[in-house]
């Protein structure tokens, strides 16, 4: 049963709203891994452009950076804005991505590695910006450049005190090289393998924005480039207090803190911060069921369950037990989320097989077998005594299906939807059932990232194992939401009856009409 917090519920009715402007697959809020990446590339391209114009001297900088904003606006211009505005727009989305898989708890348990990692790559990016600030060298470029070097100098490594060089005037050129260097190519390089990492524990991993959203975005950027170009303040003068400074709250949002701190004590706080975010996952931990066990006498190491797992948690191996098979799978229990789409994904999950035995499978969960998920489906069909019988499925991460028994509704709840074998549906629709109502987590949203996806591939004939050309379309429908979409999901659920009862009636009259052809045709 699926418990809420009021963060959840203020998160789903945002997402709610999203989808109903973007539909599911451009909703912003499901892309924002995709999103980010995709602000990335933007960040990159423009970036490549500016350094054709941009001088690494300290003495040249800061005219190269007027001349592409002025003499060349047209272009360099724009894509100096496009930089800026793809680089906060990054920031912003990487951001809502930790909001949400925060708000979602998507973050503790099997999935503590990428919360864990997720946290390095916002010192990363952000301090990817500071040295970028540094680059246009001019009055904000210095008040970074001195805070950054008071930063500097509360650390326990500096020799000589960085500030004071500033102040007095001995910023060399080949610091401020070492400063393009480390924005054009050190810190990128860096950041990448940090993203690497970030993402290596998962499988099927989307890197590309969907392309209206990208689009979409692009439009935004440029929009907003060419209505408010980014400027420079004046040159970096060391005589001279600058009236204004426009910071950018994105990536300098730390610099005002010394108007209250020293650099030791936001040393402290941002330290400490990161320090309770990265162990976030532990407080308190999330506990996850038993991983999977591979079962070699119903495996014959086909790969399909590994190739499903969203968490790449199933390697293919040389065969160890001497079977005609060349290949066998093994779980690693440290990766299972016990999400048990792997069971559905196992061509040996079939309830028709094995009657009046244990049905054993070739991966299944050790808490929630499949001869307990079959026994739980008949257990189900055997309680229905009205006309339309409907059997409901659903995942437990999302809407509590118990809400939707009734005399015509049963219910039989799963880890994830991706942990049906097709061959269960068919089988209910066999043994009783005149319809089949799946529901589980948003479409977009899977909480096991893949099982919505899964199981519509399944479904249409896209992937193994497939529901087969004979199962009664018309008697299964898939209807997802979340926890507070049980509104809709009993709505669709009561449309999905009255198909019945019409399917019913229609099937019942053609039977007649089949029997009476059938007697007069004996009577002829
Ligand atoms: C440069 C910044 C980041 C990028 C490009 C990025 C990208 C991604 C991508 C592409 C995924 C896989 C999503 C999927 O296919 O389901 C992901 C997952 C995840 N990210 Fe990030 N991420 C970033 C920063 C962060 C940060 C700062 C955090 C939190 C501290 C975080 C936490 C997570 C978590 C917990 C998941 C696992 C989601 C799941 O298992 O369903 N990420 N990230």
């Amino acid at each position: 049963m699926t418990k809420t917090n009021p963060i959840k519920m203020g998160y789903r009715m945002l997402e709610a709203w999203f989808n109903l402007s973007f539909g599911p697959s451009w909703n912003p809020l499901y892309n924002l891994g995709t999103l980010t990446f995709f602000f990335f590339w933007v960040v990159l391209v423009s970036g490549l452009y500016l350094f054709i114009f941009f001088d690494t001297s300290i003495a040249g900088a800061y005219a190269s950076v007027e001349y592409i904003t002025h003499e060349q606006w047209y272009m360099a211009g724009v894509m100096r804005s496009l930089h800026r505005y793809a680089s906060d727009a990054a920031v912003i989305t990487i951001l809502l991505h930790m909001f949400r898989e925060f708000s979602l708890d998507r973050y503790r348990g099997f999935r503590w590695f990428s919360w864990f990692t997720g946290v390095p790559t916002l010192w990363f990016v952000i301090t990817l910006g500071i040295t970028g600030y540094w680059l246009v060298w001019d009055e904000l470029a210095l008040y970074v450049a001195i805070l950054s070097s008071e930063l500097a100098d509360a650390l326990p490594i500096m020799s000589s005190s960085m500030a004071r060089n500033f102040l007095e005037g001995q910023l060399t050129d080949r610091f401020f090289t070492l400063m393009g260097f480390l924005h054009l190519l050190g810190q990128p390089v860096l950041l990448v393998v940090v993203i690497w990492i970030h993402v290596k524990r998962m499988s099927h991993v989307q890197i590309s924005a969907p392309r209206g959203l990208a689009i979409g975005s692009f439009i935004a950027l440029l929009t907003l480039s060419l209505v408010a170009p980014v400027q420079s303040h004046g040159p970096a003068d060391l005589s001279k207090v600058p009236d204004v400074l426009n910071l950018d709250w994105f990536y300098l949002s730390v610099y005002p803190l010394f108007d209250f701190w020293t650099a030791g004590q936001i040393w402290i706080f941002t330290l400490s911060t990161t320090f309770v975010l990265m162990i976030l996952p532990w407080l308190p931990p999330k506990k996850t069921g038993p991983a999977a066990e591979v079962h070699l006498d119903h495996c014959n190491g086909c790969g399909q369950c590994a190739d499903d797992c969203p968490f790449d948690a199933i390697n293919v191996q040389a065969r160890t037990d001497g079977a005609r098979w060349a290949h066998e799978v093994v779980v690693q229990p440290s990766l299972c989320a016990a999400c048990g789409i792997c069971v559905g994904s196992c061509h040996s999950s079939n309830p028709f097989s094995q009657k009046n035995k244990v049905l054993e499978t070739g991966i299944d969960m050790p808490q929630y077998p499949v001869d307990e998920l079959r026994n739980r489906t008949d257990a189900a069909i055997s309680k229905l005594h009205e006309e339309n019988k409907i059997l409901v499925f659903g995942c437990e991460n999302a809407f509590d299906i118990s809400t939707l028994e009734s005399v015509n509704a049963s219910v039989v709840e799963v880890f994830c939807v991706g942990m049906l074998p097709s061959t269960l549906v068919e089988y209910a629709l066999a043994k009783g059932a005149n319809g089949v109502f799946i529901t589980g987590c948003r479409t977009g949203d899977c909480y096991f990232r893949y099982g919505n996806v899964w199981l519509d591939k399944r479904f249409d004939g896209g992937r193994k194992p497939r529901l087969r050309a004979r199962a009664d379309r018309r008697r299964i429908m898939v209807f997802r939401g979340a926890e507070m979409d049980g509104a809709k999901i009993k709505h669709a659920l009561s449309e999905f009856q009255n198909t019945i009862t019409d399917l019913n009636g229609q099937d019942a009259s053609k039977l007649t009409t089949h029997k009476n052809q059938e007697s007069s045709d004996e009577r002829a």
